[in-house]
């Protein structure tokens, strides 16, 4: 039973990850500059809020699995026994869920205000700080996983 258990919350905390991270790159990599090359704005910001809000509706999901997994994981384990790994990854973990909130918790909704509006120029520059703040995501995302390979024996 025990055996279930785990193997469900590693399967649940892979999954988080991959999802998150994955999608990350897509957005950042493929569909922004896709976007960007192929669009004006009023046709490519309306897209990107809609392909973004679909996304961090997904990510939501995610980060909580994720997070709850593993702490999980780590509290069978103890505090005190486990790796520096995992203490980094936790670490990590928690600063990239903060983001994640300030991201569609505060300049989601303004990207959404902006495009309802049509203010274009508006709608670019909080795009462009969902962008960046996406990358330092993304960066601290693949950190966390350099942390928790490093954490095996
Ligand atoms: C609150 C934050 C987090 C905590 C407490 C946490 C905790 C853990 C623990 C305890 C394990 C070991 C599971 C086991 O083998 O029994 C683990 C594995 C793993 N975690 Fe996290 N994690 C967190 C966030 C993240 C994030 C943000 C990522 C990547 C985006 C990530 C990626 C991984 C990966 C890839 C493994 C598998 C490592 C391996 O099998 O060698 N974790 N995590």
């Amino acid at each position: 039973m025990s055996s279930l258990i785990d193997f469900l919350l590693v399967f649940t905390h892979l999954a988080g990850a991959i999802v998150w991270l994955g999608g990350m790159v897509f957005a950042h990599f493929a569909l922004r500059p896709a976007a960007t090359q192929v669009l004006e704005p009023p046709q490519r910001l309306p897209l990107m809020a809609q392909a973004l809000g679909r996304f961090f509706r997904m990510v939501a999901v995610a980060v909580v699995a994720l997070v709850a997994s593993g702490v999980w994981l780590l509290l069978q384990v103890g505090m005190g026994q486990a790796p520096m790994g995992w203490h980094l990854m936790l670490a990590i973990g928690l600063l990239m869920a903060v983001i994640f909130s300030f991201i569609y918790g505060g300049l989601y909704r303004a990207l959404c205000r902006a495009v309802d509006a049509r203010q274009w120029p508006a709608a670019a520059a909080v795009l462009n700080r969902i962008r960046v703040l996406v990358l330092v995501n993304m960066t601290l995302g693949f950190l966390a996983v350099a942390a928790a390979v490093s954490a095996r024996a």
